[in-house]
């Protein structure tokens, strides 16, 4: 049984993260996604909200877990005994942050290792915070995002 844990504040979660999950799941036996209790952000969405848009928009998805974590996302890893940390590379931007910690998190833990997926095309441009901005000036995101995250989104800024 391989399992890799994918983290992240998600708040909220977008299409681009749920794809990131589906790739994931096709190469993992077990998929635990978990949700980040302490992020250096500072989250619109409160840890429940969080976890609870991330179990709906990805129900029904075989071998695949949510959950949230706290302190250290290795000793996380080792808790759910996973094989890999998966991270998403939606463009070269982000490589330089993430090498960087995979290198950090690779000193911690020498036995778990940190994968790479890239998303579709389509999603490289999206970012938890852009969906935020257009949900609160009233643009529609259904596009992007989950429609249980549109709902929860419309509740929040109305
Ligand atoms: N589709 C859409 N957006 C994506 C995405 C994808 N496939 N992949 C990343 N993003 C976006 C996120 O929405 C987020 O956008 P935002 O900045 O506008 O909110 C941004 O990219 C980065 O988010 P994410 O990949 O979720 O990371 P994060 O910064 O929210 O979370 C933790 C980082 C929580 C995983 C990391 O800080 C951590 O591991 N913390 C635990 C403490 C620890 O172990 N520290 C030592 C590390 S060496």
């Amino acid at each position: 049984m391989r399992t890799a844990i994918y983290p992240g504040s998600f708040d909220p979660i977008t299409n681009g993260h749920v794809d990131i999950v589906k790739r994931a799941a096709h190469l993992f036996d077990r998929v635990v996604v978990t949700v980040a209790v302490n992020t250096t952000k500072r989250p619109v969405f409160t840890l429940d909200e969080r976890v609870a848009m991330v179990k709906e928009a990805l129900a029904g998805a075989t071998g695949v877990e949510v959950t949230a974590f706290e302190g250290l996302l290795v000793e996380s890893a080792r808790q759910h005994k996973a094989a890999a940390l998966v991270r998403g590379l939606r463009a070269v931007s982000d490589f330089e942050y993430e090498f960087q910690i995979a290198l950090m998190n690779r000193k911690l833990a020498g036995e778990i290792e940190t994968v790479f997926l890239m998303p579709s095309e389509k999603f490289t441009y999206l970012s938890s915070s852009l969906i935020r901005e257009l949900a609160q000036m009233k643009a529609d995101v259904s596009e992007f995002v989950p429609p249980c995250v549109v709902r929860e989104l419309r509740a929040k800024f109305g």
